[in-house]
This record gives C-alpha cells, structure tokens and sequence, in this order.
C-alpha cells in the first residue's frame, strides 16, 4: 500500500459513495381506498389522511380513512365469504390460493422492498433481505398446513374461527401482515386487517396481491385508518377473534372491551429485552449481535436487545468495542444500500425516543452518541448508549422503540439473571457464552417468550413468538400460530 491509499483507508472521513436503490419501477398512486368484498371502494364518510416519507416528510400517498360504517361493511363481507366460499373450499384448494400469494410476493419483492423503506423509513438492506423474503416465507409455510391440520393437533377435531380482525403496527408492516393473515387463512378463517396508519402502503399492495391471486372476494378485506378504526374493529359484534400488536397500552384497552365476550383474542405487546454477555463470550461477535440487537430497524423492534448486561471484568472491552462500531454505523438514507440506520417512523416516535434521551440523563445516566452528520430533514436519531444507569431508571424499565441501547454491569451468572428478569416485560432475551451448560441454564431461567443464544433477532416462521408478563398473551409462528386461529375439540 502507498503512503495515499493507506491515508485513503484509515482517514477518519473516509466515506462510502451512495449507492440508492432505484425507484423507477414502483408504482404509488395518489391516493389508495379500502380494500373490501374483493375491490377497492371508497371511505363512507369520504375522510382520507397522508401517508408520509419519514425520510423527507413528503406525502407519498392519500389513504382512506374506513369509519365505523365502513369497518361495518368489511366485516360483513369477511363473514359473507366465509359462510359461502371460504369455509366450502377443500383445504388443499385453500392452500393453492395462499402458495399464490407467497410466489406473486417473491415475484414482486424489490418493489415491496423499496415501497416499504419508502413508507416507513427502514433501510433497503433490511426490507430486501429479511421483512419482504420472510413475509413471502409465512405465506408459504403456511400455506403448506392448509390441508394438514388434523396431523397439527392429533386426535383433535379442528373447526375455523370464522372472521378475524387483525390490527398491526408500523416497524414491520409487510411482516406483521403475513404474520396474521397466513396463519388465519390457512385455518379457514376470512379477515379484515388494519394497517398502522404511518405505514399503510405495503398492506394495500398486498391487496392488489391478493386481487391477482384470485381469492374469493371478501376472504381478505384491508381498511386504513388510525386508532379509532381500530378500535371499531375491535367493538365490532361480529367478529371471532381479534390479533393484535402494538403497544401495551392499546393491548390492555382491547383486553378491556373484549372482557366478558366471547370474542378470542391475541396481543403480541412491548418487550425491554436484556442481551447478556458473559466474560467467557465470544468478544467481537458479541459487540456486532449487540448492535444488530439494538440498532437494526432503528430499534424499532418489539424483541429489541435493548438492555445490555455485561460481565463486569469485559466491560471496559465491551462497552470500547461498541463505541468504536457505533461509530462505523451510516444513519440516513433508507434507499442507499450502504445505511444501517434509517429514518425514525414518525416525529410522534421521534419525540418519544427524545424525550428518553433527556429522562436517561436526568436520571444521572450518562449519554454517548456516535458523531457524524445526519439530513437535514426527516426524522433521525443517533445510535445511543447509556451508561451508568441503574434498575429503578425509566431509561432501563420502559420501551423506548429507538436505537437507545442502556449499559449494566453484573459478577455473577445469578446477578445477572436478577437483572434480566427485573422488567415488566418478557418478551425475548439474548445470551452469548462459550458455555453450553450457562446457555441452558440462562435460556431456562429467563423469563421470555424467545431467547437467543450466541446471536440474536432471528426469525423463522416455523418458530413461535410471543411474551410473558406484560409483553401479550397467546404465540404467533410455528405450530403454536395455528392454535390460535382454531377451535379445538
Ligand atoms: P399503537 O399501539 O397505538 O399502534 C399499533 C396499532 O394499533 C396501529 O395500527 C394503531 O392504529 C392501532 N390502534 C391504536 N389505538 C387503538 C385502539 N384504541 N384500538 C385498536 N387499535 C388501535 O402504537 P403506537 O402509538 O404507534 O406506538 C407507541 C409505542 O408502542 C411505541 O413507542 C412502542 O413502544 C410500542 N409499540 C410496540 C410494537 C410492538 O411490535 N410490540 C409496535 C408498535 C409500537
Ligand atoms: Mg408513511
């Protein structure tokens, strides 16, 4: 190397070219109405409201707004397709429409992928990597359990629900979508689904999908709108069982209104996960998962590592390592293959994260954040690292939904174990350990729905998901995601 290209390598400015994804190929129309009985029809009460590019605060699209009358209509015609189509269809036939979707969904992913870091501001690499290709993997697997339920659950006699009302939220829009429709479908039910109202584009895409595919109308009915049409849906006296993610908040508020009915419900809520590194681990390749652990999507992620707990004897390396690659981390552009950290969804969200920020530090936590310049408009938040925070601290017991990592030390493995459990929430947890008896130990002990060993933020459709405590009730994935769109007897 001469004396210019090792300047060139290790010169502290040194940056990437951009390298955005194109956008030519996509479609987005000016404005998108509710996706019901099979065709797109217009808000009763002829209310709409933007979709936004978080990114650069533009207006993508006008989406409709469904009232009441409108979540009223959907549900009707999600209960009159089940009562004549899809409830009559053979579940190998069933199958065939769903395996559809999933390949008219490979066909169309980099489409998907790029109108989804449009609309919600995650960057490219995750959309096409990991929330499109395992969206199109749900609907497969799925599909694949259609004509095979009686073999699920032997011995058992297996009956749909009927009609499904879904609500789901804004860091993984096309994901969350497949998550609940594919397991209803493959079960027999029809659904009416509720897209979060920052994120709507990709669920009305999947409606053209679905169109295409040639499902009966009214088997899948997507409305747009915000809380109160959710809420709507939820009210709705003619709905089976309700799936929700989102907050813990509107998940205890939906628990409430379907108390005493006998309405089946399902809620995938918060989590305030602890990675856990042991002295013994692997060092770098724990700093990398801790960082994807945190930092991927923003920390826009429900099973977020956002708790770190660390070996006291490797802190110091630790804590060294993690600033040093958060400072390697490009934050902004969603479209430029080479961002690791996007565009914060919404300025409500934004607000939040900051408002965390300025609570950490009151509490006598001490900030550090990576430098580097970030756009000028959009919505944008800095990889962040706590330290000196202790249990009691807001910033260590609540959700923040951002790149907010917090810094705790332990000696021992039960001090550790203490600490992880020590939240409301228990939704998912990460151990990294040369050991294998500690990881049995640890992953026994913890008390979350999943929990990774030596890596982390995983997923595979045949694999469950959900929490304990505060973090929701019932599972999604797998076996166990069939269960919960069934009646067993
Ligand atoms: P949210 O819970 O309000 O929104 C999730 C979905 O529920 C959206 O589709 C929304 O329109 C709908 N919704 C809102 N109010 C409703 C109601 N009363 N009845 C029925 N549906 C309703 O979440 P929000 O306000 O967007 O985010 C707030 C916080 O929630 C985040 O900062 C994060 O901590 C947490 N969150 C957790 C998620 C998870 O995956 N577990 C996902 C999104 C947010
Ligand atoms: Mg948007």
């Amino acid at each position: 190397m001469d004396e210019t290209t090792s300047k060139l390598a290790f010169d502290t400015d040194w940056q990437y070219d951009p390298a955005p994804e194109s956008t030519d190929h996509i479609r987005i129309d000016e404005q998108y109405e509710l996706f019901i009985g099979g065709e797109f029809v217009a808000p009763k009460e002829g209310r709409y409201f933007d979709s936004i590019n978080p990114a650069n605060e533009k207006v993508l699209a006008r989406i409709a707004s469904a009232g009441k009358d409108d979540v009223d209509r959907a549900v009707k015609a999600a209960r009159k397709a089940y009562k004549t189509s899809w409830s009559k269809l053979k579940p190998a036939e069933r199958g065939k429409y769903i395996y559809r979707i999933a390949r008219v969904l490979q066909e169309r992913a980099r489409e998907f992928a790029v109108i989804e870091s449009l609309d919600g501001g995650k960057p490219i690499r995750e959309s096409r990597d990991i929330d499109i290709p395992l969206a199109a993997a749900h609907f497969f697997y799925y599909a694949g359990w259609a004509d095979k339920l009686e073999y699920a659950f032997p011995g058992k006699q297996v009956a749909a629900l009927g009609v499904a009302g879904q609500i789901i939220p804004w860091n993984f829009p096309l994901l969350m979508a497949a998550w609940k429709i594919a397991p209803a479908l493959a079960c027999g039910n029809t659904v009416v689904l509720k897209p979060a109202e920052t994120t709507p584009l990709t669920a009305l895409k999947l409606a053209e999908v679905v169109r295409d595919a040639g499902l009966p109308p009214g088997v899948v009915n997507i409305i747009t709108g915000a809380g109160d049409t959710g809420a709507a849906l939820v009210d709705h006296p003619d709905i089976d069982k309700i799936a929700f993610t989102g907050s813990t908040a509107v998940g205890r508020s939906i628990q409430k209104s379907l108390a005493g009915t006998s309405t089946k419900y399902t809620l995938e809520l918060g989590g305030k996960a602890a990675n856990i590194i042991f002295a013994d681990a692997a060092i770098d390749e724990a700093v990398e998962g801790i960082v994807n652990g945190i930092f991927f999507n923003q920390g826009h992620v429900c099973c977020a590592g956002s708790r770190l707990l660390v070996q006291e004897s490797v802190a110091d390396e630790v804590i060294r390592k993690l600033k040093d690659r958060m400072e390697s981390l490009i934050v902004g552009d969603p479209l430029d293959k080479n961002t690791d950290i996007g565009a914060i969804n919404s300025s409500a969200q934004l607000e939040k994260i900051e408002d965390y920020l300025r609570i950490g530090q009151e509490e006598g936590g001490e900030i550090y954040q990576s430098s580097g310049t970030l756009p000028d408009t959009g919505y944008w938040c800095r990889p962040t690292l706590f330290t000196g925070v202790s249990q009691s601290n807001r910033v260590v017991q609540e959700e923040i939904f951002g790149p907010v990592l917090t810094v705790q030390t332990f000696r021992t493995l039960e001090e550790g174990l203490d600490k992880a459990n020590n939240t409301p929430y228990g939704l998912s947890g990460g151990v990294w350990t040369d050991k294998g008896a500690k990881i049995f130990k640890m992953t026994r002990a913890i008390r979350a729905g999943v929990i990774w060993a030596n890596t982390f933020n995983k997923f595979d459709p045949a694999s469950p998901f959900g929490g304990y405590k505060e973090s929701g009730m019932g599972r999604e994935g797998g076996l166990h995601g069939l269960d919960a769109y069934l009646e067993l007897s």
